[in-house]
C-alpha cells in the first residue's frame, strides 16, 4: 500500500443484526445542491481507488445514475461485489408498498446492481420537496407521522428483502416515539438508522436506543456539512469546527479539526459518512480513522461539546397546521397528528 491509500482490510467494521459486515467509515454521495453529479461520481470512484468499502447513495441526490458506472466499471476490475457495501434511499415521493418497490428497482437499475446492502426510508413522511428549494417552501400535500402509513410503505420494504434485492432494511430520521411503534409492528425489524450525529448534536437518547435494539447508527453530516444548502442554515447554528476544545485537541493531533470529528464517531460507535468530492480530504478522512485514537480524556471533552444543536431541522417538510420544525422531532415525546381543521 502506499501513502495515498488505505488497505480496507485495516478499516474496522460492524457487524449488524442480519450478520453482514459494515466498513466503520462510508463516503457520503449528496451534493448539498453545490456539487454536481459528474463530480460526485468521480469522487465515488476515487474513494474506492484509496480504500472506502462503503457508498451512502440516495435516490434524491440525483446522481445514483453517475455512480452506477463507477461500480459496474470497479466490479469488472476486480472489486468483489461482497466486498463494497451500498446503501439506497427511498424519496419521500415514493412511500407506499408498491411505488417503494418501484423506487428500488430503479436505484438498482441506476446504480448497476443486484441487490443492496442497505435500503433506507429516507424519512418518515412522504412529504416531498423540489430539489433545490429555498427553507420557506412548504408542500400543501404534506402529513405529519401517520404510522399506519408509515407501516405500508415498511411493508415493501420488507418485501425487496424476501425477493432478495435489499440485505438490511433501515429507517433515518426517526425518533425514540416512532421507532417504538415501528419496532412493534415490523415483521423485519429495520437493521440501520440514520441520523444527524457530530459533536454538536450527539442525540445521546436515540444513539442509545438504537444500539439497546440491535440496530447500527449512521451519523450524517458528521463533520457538521459546512457546505450544506442555505435552506438547512440558520442563525444560531453551532459550528463544530470552531468549538475552541475540538481545535485544541486538532492541534495536538496536528490535523484538520474534521477528522477529530471522525476519530470521534467511530470510537463513540456510529458509522460517519463524510461527504467530500476532494482527494486529499476523502483520504485523509479515511487515514482518520485507521491512525491514532483519541483518548479517554479527549473522548470525554468532546462528549461535553453536545450543544443539541440541529441543523438539519426538516422544516421545508411541515404540513399545514404544524407550528415548527420540532414538531418533526417529537421533542415532547409525543408525535403531533393533525392540528388543522
Ligand atoms: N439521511 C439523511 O437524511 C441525510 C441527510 C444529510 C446527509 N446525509 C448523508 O450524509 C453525507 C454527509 O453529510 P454532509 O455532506 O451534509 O456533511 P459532512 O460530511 O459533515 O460535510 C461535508 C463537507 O465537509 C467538508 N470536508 C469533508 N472532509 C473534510 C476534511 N477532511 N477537511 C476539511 N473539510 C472537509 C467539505 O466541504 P467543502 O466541500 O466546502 O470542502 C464537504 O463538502 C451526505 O453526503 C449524505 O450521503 C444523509
Amino acid at each position: 500500500m502506499d501513502r495515498n491509500t488505505v488497505d480496507p482490510l485495516s478499516v474496522a467494521s460492524h457487524t449488524l443484526s442480519t450478520g453482514d459486515r459494515i466498513p466503520c467509515i462510508g463516503l457520503g454521495t449528496f451534493g448539498s445542491d453545490k456539487y454536481g453529479p459528474d463530480e460526485i461520481a468521480a469522487a465515488v470512484d476515487g474513494a474506492l481507488k484509496v480504500g472506502y468499502r462503503l457508498i451512502d447513495c440516495a435516490a434524491c441526490y440525483g446522481n445514483e445514475d453517475k455512480i452506477g458506472p463507477v461500480f459496474e466499471s470497479a466490479l469488472k476490475n476486480g472489486l468483489k461485489r461482497e466486498e463494497l457495501f451500498v446503501i439506497s434511499k427511498v424519496w419521500n415521493d415514493s412511500h407506499g408498498y408498491q411505488a417503494v418497490q418501484r423506487s428500488c428497482e430503479k436505484s438498482l437499475r441506476d446504480l448497476k446492481l443486484d441487490y443492496l446492502d442497505a435500503y433506507l426510508v429516507h424519512w418518515p413522511f412522504p412529504n416531498y420537496h423540489a430539489p433545490g428549494c429555498d427553507g420557506d417552501s412548504r408542500n400543501p400535500d404534506s402529513r405529519p407521522y401517520l404510522h399506519d402509513e408509515f407501516m405500508e410503505t415498511w411493508a415493501g420494504v420488507e418485501e425487496l428483502v424476501k425477493r432478495g434485492l435489499v440485505r438490511n432494511p433501515g429507517v433515518s430520521n426517526v425518533t425514540i416515539p416512532k421507532l417504538r411503534l415501528i419496532l412493534k409492528d415490523a415483521k423485519i425489524r429495520p437493521v440501520l438508522n440514520e441520523m444527524e450525529l457530530h459533536p454538536s448534536f450527539q442525540q445521546g437518547e436515540l444513539f442509545q436506543f438504537t444500539l439497546d435494539n440491535g440496530m447500527q447508527p449512521i451519523g450524517y453530516c458528521p463533520i457538521g456539512s459546512p457546505s450544506r444548502p442555505e435552506r438547512d442554515r440558520s442563525a444560531d447554528d453551532v459550528n463544530d469546527m470552531e468549538m475552541p476544545e475540538l481545535k485544541a485537541i486538532a492541534e495536538r493531533h496536528n490535523v484538520h479539526p474534521a477528522l477529530i470529528c471522525l476519530k470521534w464517531a467511530v470510537q463513540r460507535g456510529q458509522i460517519p459518512i463524510p461527504f467530500s468530492v476532494k482527494p486529499a480530504q476523502y483520504l485523509s478522512n479515511l487515514k482518520a480513522v485507521t491512525g491514532d485514537k483519541l483518548t479517554r480524556e479527549e473522548m470525554n471533552v468532546l462528549r461535553g461539546l453536545d450543544r443539541n444543536a440541529r441543523m438539519i431541522k426538516g422544516q421545508v417538510f411541515l404540513w399545514p397546521g404544524a407550528k415548527s420544525w420540532l414538531d418533526l422531532w417529537d421533542v415532547d415525546g409525543v408525535i403531533p397528528g393533525w392540528t388543522s381543521d
